[in-house]
């Protein structure tokens, strides 16, 4: 069976076969370090079935404070999946598991950005209930434009509505 782990620091330098793919955004080790060690439990691996479990994709996230320090948000730093296991379901399940770690960790929203060219990332998203929230011009060097999109995290009214003051 397919499973989801925590990322560990070894995992680093065994991921290379997912990262050659034009639409992965190639990151140093420097960030995915500190990905790993400010934000635990914010980084998973899927690993294929059998004795070699091999890596099947990851997703890099964290929680983050903007605004408000009352508003804890999520944000996606990198997603991808290798193309050998593409379509059958490894994105959404990665995602899911990250939807459900920031609604623990109290947050109102998860935020990402893509590329505009990258329509199979925006299907993806908009299947999970991402929202279209902006166009950033230039966001990626080359340049390229990136969609900002967003997902709401449901809460209880009494959770979000300041308790009042007698
Ligand atoms: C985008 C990506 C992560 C999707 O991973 P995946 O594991 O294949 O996605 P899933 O199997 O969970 O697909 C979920 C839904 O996304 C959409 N989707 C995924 N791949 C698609 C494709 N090739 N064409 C159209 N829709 C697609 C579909 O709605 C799909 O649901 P369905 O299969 O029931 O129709 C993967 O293609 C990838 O790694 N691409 C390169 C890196 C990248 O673009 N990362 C995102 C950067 S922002």
């Amino acid at each position: 069976m397919t499973c989801l782990r925590e990322m560990q620091f070894d995992d680093l330098f065994k991921f290379n076969s997912l990262v050659f793919d034009a639409l992965t955004e190639v990151y140093s080790l420097t960030f995915f370090v500190k990905h790993l060690l400010e934000f635990p439990g914010l980084s998973q691996i899927a690993l294929a079935p059998g004795s070699e479990a091999r890596r099947m994709g990851y997703i890099f996230g964290k929680k983050e404070y903007i605004g408000s320090m009352w508003d804890p948000q999520g944000h996606i730093s990198a997603l991808t999946v290798s193309s050998e296991y593409r379509r059958v379901g490894v994105a959404t399940a990665l995602m899911d598991y990250f939807y459900t770690a920031l609604d623990l960790r109290g947050a109102s929203s998860i935020n990402l950005f893509l590329r505009c060219s990258n329509l199979v990332a925006y299907r993806l998203y908009c299947s999970l209930g991402y929202a279209l929230q902006r166009t950033v011009l230039d966001y990626y060097p080359e340049p390229e434009n990136a969609f900002e999109m967003r997902k709401y995290i449901r809460r209880p009214l009494e959770i979000q509505a300041p308790t009042a003051i007698r």
